[in-house]
C-alpha cells in the first residue's frame, strides 16, 4: 500500500458530519461526537429538546455502550459504527420490535449495497457473517403511561467495522466488516446507507413486506438452539419467525412454543 493510499484511507476513515448529511436522502438533524457514554442514552436523556423524528447521534467511541439484556457493547475509538436514531412512532408498544427487525433488514441491505456483503439475521437483533456477530441493534422505547402509547423510541446500531472492534477473546463469536469484505466503503457511507434503507422501511412500517426478507436471511431457522428463559433453559429447533416477529420453536417432546424477544436469549448448539 502506497503513502497516498494510507493517507487517503486514513482521511476517509474520519467520521464526518458533512459527509453524512450529504449522503442522506432526506434532511435530518445529525450530531457527531468524538466520544460519548452511549448514543442511545444521549438521545433518551435529551429527548425533550429534540422534536424531530430521525434525529441522529453518532459517536467515534462510546464509554458505556449498551447491548440487550443489560450487556455492554464494546465501542473502541475509530473501529466501529455506533449511532442511534430517535423516532416518534405511532405504534402500539408491542410493535416496537418491528423497529428492531426493520433496522436489521436495513443493515443487511446496506452491507450488500456498499460492500457486496451477504449477511444473515440472528433473531431478533443481530447481524451475522460467517457464523459470527457483526452488528447488534438495541431498541429502547418510552411509553406514555397516561394512554399506553409509545412516546418515543431510540434505535441504536453498533457495527464492528475494523478488525480491532472487539476484544481478541471474542474472536470465536464476533467478526468485523474488515474480516468479511474488502473495505471498499468508509464508515460515513455505510452509516448513510443504513439510515436511508431504514427510513424507507420505517415510512411503510404498517406494511410488513420487509419481514419476508428478515425471514429469508434468518440465521436461526432450522437450527438447534438452547432457549434460555428466566431461570430455565431447554433445547429446541427453530421452525419459523411468525407475523408478530416472535420465534417459533419445537421442543424435544414435539411441543410448539412461541418466544417473545424480550424474555429469552438463545445459544446455538
Ligand atoms: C446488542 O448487541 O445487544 C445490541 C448492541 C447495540 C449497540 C449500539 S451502538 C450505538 C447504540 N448505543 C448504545 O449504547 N448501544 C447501541
Amino acid at each position: 500500500m502506497g503513502l497516498f493510499d494510507i493517507l487517503f484511507k486514513k482521511k476517509c476513515d474520519i467520521l464526518s458530519k458533512e459527509a453524512i448529511v450529504l449522503g442522506l436522502e432526506n434532511t435530518h438533524d445529525v450530531e457527531v461526537f468524538e466520544s460519548i457514554d452511549s448514543t442511545n442514552t444521549y438521545l433518551k436523556t435529551s429527548v425533550k429538546t429534540k422534536k424531530n423524528s430521525f434525529t441522529i447521534a453518532i459517536a467515534d467511541t462510546q464509554t458505556n455502550g449498551k447491548g440487550r439484556m443489560g450487556r455492554s457493547f464494546y465501542s473502541p475509538k475509530g473501529s466501529g459504527i455506533y449511532f442511534s436514531i430517535l423516532l416518534f412512532p405511532t405504534l402500539p408498544p408491542q410493535n416496537c420490535v418491528f423497529l428492531t427487525t426493520a433496522a436489521c433488514v436495513a443493515v443487511a441491505r446496506a452491507l450488500k449495497e456498499c460492500l457486496g456483503l451477504d449477511t444473515q439475521i440472528k433473531w431478533v437483533n443481530d447481524i451475522y457473517c460467517n457464523g459470527k456477530k457483526l452488528c447488534g441493534i438495541l431498541t429502547e422505547s418510552c411509553i406514555n403511561t397516561n394512554n399506553g402509547t409509545v412516546y418515543f423510541a431510540v434505535v441504536g446500531i453498533g457495527v464492528n467495522f475494523k478488525k480491532n472492534a472487539f476484544p481478541k477473546e471474542l474472536s470465536n463469536i464476533a467478526t468485523s466488516v474488515e474480516e468479511c469484505a474488502r473495505l471498499t466503503c468508509d464508515r460515513n457511507s455505510l452509516i448513510c446507507s443504513i439510515i436511508n434503507h431504514f427510513e424507507k422501511i420505517y415510512n411503510e412500517l404498517p406494511n410488513r413486506d420487509y419481514m419476508n426478507e428478515y425471514r429469508d436471511k434468518s440465521f436461526l431457522i432450522g437450527k438447534n438452539v438452547t432457549v434460555i428463559k428466566a431461570d430455565t433453559s431447554f433445547p429446541a429447533t427453530v421452525i419459523d419467525i411468525n407475523e408478530d416477529a416472535n420465534l417459533v420453536v419445537q421442543t424435544q417432546n414435539g411441543d410448539i412454543e412461541t418466544l417473545f424477544s424480550g424474555e429469552v436469549s438463545l445459544k446455538l448448539k
